[in-house]
């Protein structure tokens, strides 16, 4: 009889997720008149041997019924608790999602840091200039051919462009300071062409310039070498070309060569021609000095291993996440 009732209660409690059924199989069992309190109070009327022996169990199986309604209880309030909660403290976390930098970006701050570590001040300038900045003080004249190297955009019934180069801000700076100088211009240019692979209307260039009484090529030669060693942290060979810019004499096309690949032309430099540095108003042979641009697409295309130059426009997520 008492094994039975407790098969029964152990049971139902198993079964039983609700709260206030729960409190009702208390009752049936544990109440005033529940079925093992009724047996408990008719110990009384038993013989002594009787009671000891049937009261030890009734009570061991009073004591776990009790336990078992009580786990199950506790049970039940945690799960009801949790699923109110409108937040899952238990589900795994998820990370915020985290910017990247543009690999132009990338490449900008670290040819920063290197000509920084030389001694070299870095500048911003205009991207919208002057005609005269961008060309008349570079020694390239209204009218002459040389205005065709650069396609560029005239805005609309202003004497205003939007720059081609990063050179105009030689001679804005030359305009206003005196040598010994180092600078570094790294900005935004743009160019009236036709978009493909390897040319877009807009991108990055670098401009150095380093004045002094005594500045010959060797020291451009050094110092774009360490550039690069230091940019591709590896051995680069380098190789200087004649070439062509009206705002420099003599002037060179720079190309490298790293392991197993082919030489390519990565900048144009030169020693600064001397109307250059009459038109900002330095006096006529007393300072010598060399000039450089180079593309940061260019760059970056070359160390990141990127083939087309217009990815760095495109703001698709699955290429800047890379960087
Ligand atoms: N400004 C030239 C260009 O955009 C690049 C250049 C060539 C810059 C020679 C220089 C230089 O400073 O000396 O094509």
């Amino acid at each position: 009889m008492l094994n039975q009732i407790r098969q029964k209660a152990l049971k139902q409690i198993e079964a039983e997720s609700d709260l206030k059924n729960l409190e009702a199989v208390y009752r049936q069992y544990l109440g005033k008149k529940g079925e093992l309190t009724l047996i408990l109070r008719s110990l009384k009327q038993m013989s002594e041997k009787q009671r000891k022996q049937k009261g030890k169990l009734a009570n061991q199986i009073k004591k776990e019924i009790k336990q078992a309604l009580h786990e199950k209880q506790e049970k039940e309030i945690k799960q009801a608790k949790v699923s109110k909660e409108w937040i899952d403290v238990t589900a795994p976390g998820v990370l915020p999602p985290q910017g990247h930098l543009n690999p132009i970006t990338l490449v900008q701050r670290q040819a920063e840091e290197i000509f920084q570590s030389m001694g070299f001040s870095i500048l911003d300038g205009p991207e919208i200039e002057t005609e005269y900045y961008n060309f008349d003080a570079l020694n390239i004249p209204k009218n002459h051919p040389a205005r065709d190297l650069w396609d560029t955009f005239w805005l609309k019934n202003l004497d205003l462009i939007l720059r081609t180069h990063t050179s105009p801000m030689q001679a804005r700076y030359m305009e206003k300071n005196s040598p010994p100088l180092r600078i570094i211009v790294p900005g935004r240019c743009f160019r009236h062409e036709a978009t493909d692979a390897s040319h877009d209307f807009q991108f990055y260039q670098v401009e150095g310039l380093m004045v002094g009484s005594d500045i010959s090529v060797a020291n451009f030669k050094g110092i774009i070498e360490e550039f690069l060693k230091r940019f591709f942290s590896s051995d680069v060979e380098m190789r200087l070309r004649p070439g062509y810019f009206p705002f420099v004499e003599p002037g060179f096309e720079i190309d490298i060569k790293r392991k197993g690949r082919d030489w390519l032309e990565i900048m144009g430099a030169g020693m600064v021609h001397p109307n250059v540095f009459s038109s900002v108003g330095y006096k006529s042979g007393k300072w010598q000095g060399f000039a450089f641009g180079v593309g940061m697409d260019r760059l970056a295309m070359l160390k990141y291993g990127i083939d087309d130059i217009r990815l760095f426009y495109g703001n698709d997520l699955r290429f800047l996440r890379q960087f």
